[in-house]
């Protein structure tokens, strides 16, 4: 894996593509060069230190020297990112974590994500190139939670049934089963824990294989301040790094 850097990046520009969901997109060129999907960037929001600690967003999309971030309005930081005007330099640390795994001896990619879990799949499916199938399930609350930006082969379910499937995105994974029970399908997640366990119970029950992106408080980003445990399936008195090991880990790997 290549080493992370610090970059100055100039804000292109900053959407907002539904509810309180956001895409800022930024000109980050040697950060673009080398970065893949699944990995994050920890970015400072601004030039004082309030807030003191960078903020970590998952690599959206990449076009070219642009990189693209998709965030949910939570607490200052992601506040402060929201009112950047074009022009505006933001300080990006990246590429940090692992990444997902495209390696694969399979026919479809199933990729679920709760909410915002959808946030890595743009660059995710853009980098399968066509080469690798794939379906995205995406379930959230209700449709202002909702944005297709970046995304393809989508199957929607809503909690309240404002759009989409009415009900949980697992439960329509049930429904949907019969079109891909016999494939050698494999799945990655993304998003809240209840929809993770609910995501693991049901690939265990069908034995399909499945990496999950998970999500932490975190400082440093890249393994020294030990901020950012997560508790592995099999206890052995350590911990994995959300930073370092992770964010994308074998779903039977950590304990959810
Ligand atoms: C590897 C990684 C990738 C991420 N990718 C994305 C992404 O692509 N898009 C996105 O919108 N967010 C993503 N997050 C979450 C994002 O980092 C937080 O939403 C952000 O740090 C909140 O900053 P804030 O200053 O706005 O809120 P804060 O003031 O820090 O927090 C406000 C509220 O949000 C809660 N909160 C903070 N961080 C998280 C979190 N990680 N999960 C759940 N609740 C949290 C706090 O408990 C608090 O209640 C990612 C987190 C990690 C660890
Ligand atoms: S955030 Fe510092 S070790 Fe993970």
């Amino acid at each position: 894996m290549k080493a992370s850097l610090i970059e100055s990046a100039e804000v292109i520009d900053v959407k907002k593509l539904t509810g309180s969901i956001f895409l800022l997109i930024a000109n980050s060129p040697q950060i673009a060069e080398i970065i893949t999907p699944g990995q994050f960037c920890n970015i400072k929001v601004n030039d004082n230190n309030s807030p003191l600690l960078r903020r970590p967003f998952s690599i959206c999309d990449v076009d070219g020297s642009n990189v693209y971030f998709m965030f949910d309005l939570h607490g200052e930081g992601t506040k402060i990112l929201s009112q950047k005007k074009t022009g505006d330099k933001i300080s990006i640390l990246g590429p940090l974590g692992n990444g997902f795994s495209l390696d694969e001896n399979i026919d479809k990619f199933i990729l679920v994500g709760g909410g915002l879990g959808i946030a890595p799949f743009p660059y995710l499916i853009k980098k399968m190139n066509f080469k690798i199938k794939h379906d995205i399930y995406l379930g959230a609350r209700n449709i202002d939670f909702i944005t297709d930006y970046g995304l393809s082969n989508l199957h929607i379910s809503s909690d309240d049934g404002s759009i989409g499937f009415k009900g949980t995105v697992i439960e329509l994974l049930e429904k949907n089963i019969s079109s891909f029970k016999n494939s050698k399908v494999k799945f990655i997640g993304c998003g809240p824990i209840p929809m993770l366990k609910a995501l693991k119970i049901f690939c265990n029950k069908y034995n399909f294989d499945c990496d999950i992106s998970t999500e932490s408080a975190m400082a440093c980003g890249f393994g020294i301040c030990q901020g950012c445990p997560i508790e592995k399936a099999k206890p052995d008195g350590n911990y994995l790094l959300v930073c370092k090991d992770g964010p994308v880990f074998n779903i039977n790997e950590i304990q959810l």
